[in-house]
């Protein structure tokens, strides 16, 4: 008997978690998959180069929801996605990551009586004014299947009273899609595609509401950043809610002539990972560069209070950093005798989505 499996791709952090569980899942005879789009993200730049790059085929369905308040697209995710549940049935509905059509689809399935997977589960930062914090405990609370990508996520849940059986340490999801493209990154030479010196530059990325919703922040932010780039060029790919923050606050006349500062529309994953894969540093407030670095052993500071992948800091490159200590720790990584760790951690190997088909089979009694 066939099993139906949604796999819900959202939003540009999602696709490189989908893509490589997508492609295992598809060589499963047993397995009759789906790819559902909520459309959250629809720019070309933010969406469809990422379906190329990671040689992901047109969603089966794309729910076209777009941006909105959060509750709106949250809401606009269930009225939508409950349709297609409705219609299709499906035994199993694999959600991934914190974004707002995570939690809103894993709500419907649930709701519906249909078994819900969260893949990257018991991550938390611990602060919920973070909208992604709420996403997760809401995402956890309802899953049947946590599958969590290091051992502190399983500390979590199991410290939240979550049964152990509903717990499996599957590995980060990421580095299976890294190592799929690694020769096309590797030969992608996007430092020098930009005139970029390999190790001789940084890369800022800033998008959270937190570092770009408000006015003063942000411009403190880029006094900084700006100040750092007599240190070190920077390239800028921009975030569209960061460039309508930039243009909004009357920012980005004066900044877009910068001579150190390369701004760019959004690059795609390949462009992307070949520009950190040979950059001095990494400034960012996103989650999944923070341990894209770390496996890369790329300095990685982060511009948040707290962060949801404490074994980056504990095992690997990233560093937490306000306004008052980002230039100094700057300069520390550019010192000579700056040593950047590159640790193994375990089950960031590229096998991830391997363990979870295993972990299918299991609970689909597959022989
Ligand atoms: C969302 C996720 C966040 C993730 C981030 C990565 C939530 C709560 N947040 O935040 O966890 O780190 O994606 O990008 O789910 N926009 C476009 N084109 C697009 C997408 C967005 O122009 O393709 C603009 C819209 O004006 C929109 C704004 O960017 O209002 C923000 O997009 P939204 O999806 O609401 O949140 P992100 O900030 O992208």
């Amino acid at each position: 008997m066939r099993k139906t499996i949604h796999i819900i791709a959202a939003a540009r952090p999602n696709f490189m978690k989908v893509a490589p569980l997508f492609h295992a899942l598809k060589k499963e005879a047993w397995c009759d998959l789906k790819m559902i789009h909520t459309g959250q993200h629809y720019d070309i730049n933010m969406s469809a180069n990422f379906f190329a790059n990671l040689r992901l085929p047109e969603p089966d369905t794309n729910l076209e929801v777009g941006s909105g308040t959060h509750a709106q697209q949250t809401a606009g995710v269930m009225i939508k996605y409950e349709e297609v549940c409705l219609r299709e049935k499906p035994d199993l509905v694999i959600v991934v990551g914190d974004v707002n059509s995570t939690m809103a689809c894993t709500l419907v399935a649930k709701k519906l009586l249909i078994p819900v997977a969260h893949l990257e589960a018991g991550l938390r930062s611990g602060d919920m004014t973070m909208p992604e914090e709420i996403n997760r405990v809401v995402t956890d609370a309802l899953a049947d299947y946590l599958w969590t990508p290091s051992p502190d996520a399983d500390e979590n849940l199991l410290r939240l009273g979550v049964a152990s059986e509903r717990i499996a340490f599957v590995g980060n999801i990421m580095m299976d899609s890294f190592e799929m493209l690694r020769s096309e990154i590797e030969s992608e030479n996007s430092a020098g595609k930009l005139s970029l010196q390999k190790n001789s530059y940084g890369i800022v990325t800033l998008h959270r509401p937190s570092n770009v919703d408000n006015k003063s922040k942000l411009t403190q932010l880029f006094n900084l950043l700006t100040e750092s780039a007599s240190l070190l060029p920077f390239v800028f790919p921009l975030h569209p809610r960061t460039k309508a923050s930039l243009e909004k606050f009357g920012l980005w006349n004066d900044l877009k002539n910068n001579q150190n500062m390369k701004f760019l529309d959004p690059l795609g994953y390949i462009s992307f990972m070949s520009l950190l894969q040979d950059s001095k540093l990494v400034i960012t407030d996103s989650g999944g560069i923070q341990e894209e670095s770390t496996y890369l052993g790329v300095p990685c500071l982060t511009l948040r209070d707290s962060t949801e992948r404490p074994i980056t800091v504990s095992e690997g490159t990233n560093k937490l950093v306000n306004e008052n200590i980002l230039i100094s720790e700057i300069k520390k990584i550019l010192d000579s005798s700056y040593q950047s760790k590159r640790p193994p951690i375990k089950f960031w190997d590229g096998k991830t989505a391997g363990r979870i088909v295993s972990k299918l089979r299991e609970t689909f009694k597959i022989s």
